[in-house]
């Protein structure tokens, strides 16, 4: 069987295409199961997979406990409002509480960059970055250039811009790596100062004026505003943010051919996007959504045959 050349999905950037290409095909196949009267595939039955959430989430979540679930792997949630972490335990001693539990794979989201990594030289299970800070959020760019495949056939050659708030954003970082492995160019856009300073090093170009960007791509990745990681103001207020950043129908209309539109989710409507435009046929952001079910059972499932059992 076909193995990727990791021991943990961590981030993007340790991924070579051919492993991206793998968990594409993989997800496809599963994809069909998602279709099928009976979603699930017994081929999990024996792994154990924790959840542990320390920081907030609706969609991912209930992704990967799907994932899991459609897998038939058994499954455990942590959330941290509720647990031991508000009594004083390291990360370590909660991983390896619930590691002695005999669990097989750890699925994490956690505000510091780098945790993940940190986790996986002090643990023995595999592990999944489901999003660390503003660092990297590898299944939502895996799910995100697949949704891109799905609509426009390849990724390879596309022009994809990325807006918003790409400095605090583990979306932009990770979909940076994942276009670009896969042979995508990749623009981003949005006030100077919510563009990192580090940015040339990535190898994007850059844009200040939304519509040039819209003129320039073939895909638009409209992010969301990480208000919750700005500990100082970046911009003079919302409304000014989303006249000159935010996606309307008046943009789209204005150009000689029909982009696809991408959002991650929670989207703010009326600010990074509207209503209208959020709802068109341009929209691919429920499919996204769905996409994410393949992907991680993908990514899972592909992790899990290094299992030893
Ligand atoms: C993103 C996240 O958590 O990084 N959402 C998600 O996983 N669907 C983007 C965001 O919160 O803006």
């Amino acid at each position: 069987m076909d193995r990727l050349s990791v021991e943990h999905l961590l981030g993007i950037k340790d991924l070579n295409e051919k492993d991206i290409q793998m968990i594409f095909k993989t997800a496809d196949s599963f994809k069909d199961v998602l279709n099928r009267p009976i979603k699930k595939v017994p081929s999990l039955r024996d792994i154990t997979i924790a959840n542990l959430f320390f920081e907030n989430s609706t969609r991912t979540r209930l992704s990967f406990e799907l994932a899991e679930k459609r897998l038939s792997a058994d499954v455990v949630n942590f959330s941290a409002a509720s647990s031991s972490v508000k009594k004083g335990e390291t990360l370590i001693d909660t991983v390896n509480n619930i590691l002695s539990m005999k669990v097989d794979m750890v699925v994490m989201r956690h505000p510091n960059p780098g945790a993940h990594e940190f986790l996986s030289k002090h643990i023995d299970a595999k592990i999944v970055n489901a999003g660390d800070g503003t660092h990297e959020h590898p299944t939502q760019a895996l799910l995100d250039a697949y949704s891109i495949r799905e609509k426009l056939g390849v990724v390879d050659g596309k022009k994809v811009v990325i807006v918003g708030d790409i400095k605090h954003s583990r979306v932009a970082l990770s979909n940076i790596y994942c276009l670009q492995k896969l042979g995508a160019e990749v623009m981003v856009c949005g006030p100077t100062t919510l563009i990192p300073k580090y940015i040339d090093a990535l190898g994007v170009k850059v844009e200040h004026n939304l519509q040039k960007a819209l003129e320039w791509c073939d895909v638009a990745n409209m992010l969301r505003i990480q208000l919750e990681r700005q500990d100082i103001k970046y911009f003079p207020s919302l409304r000014e943010y989303s006249m000159l950043f935010g996606l309307t129908m008046d943009h789209l209309k204005q150009l000689d051919k029909d982009i696809v539109v991408m959002h991650p989710g929670p989207i703010n409507r009326g600010v990074e996007i509207s209503s209208e435009v959020a709802d068109s046929d341009q929209s691919i952001i429920l499919d996204q959504v769905e996409n994410g079910v393949a992907i991680r059972m993908a990514v899972i499932y592909l992790l899990a045959s290094n299992i030893n059992r």
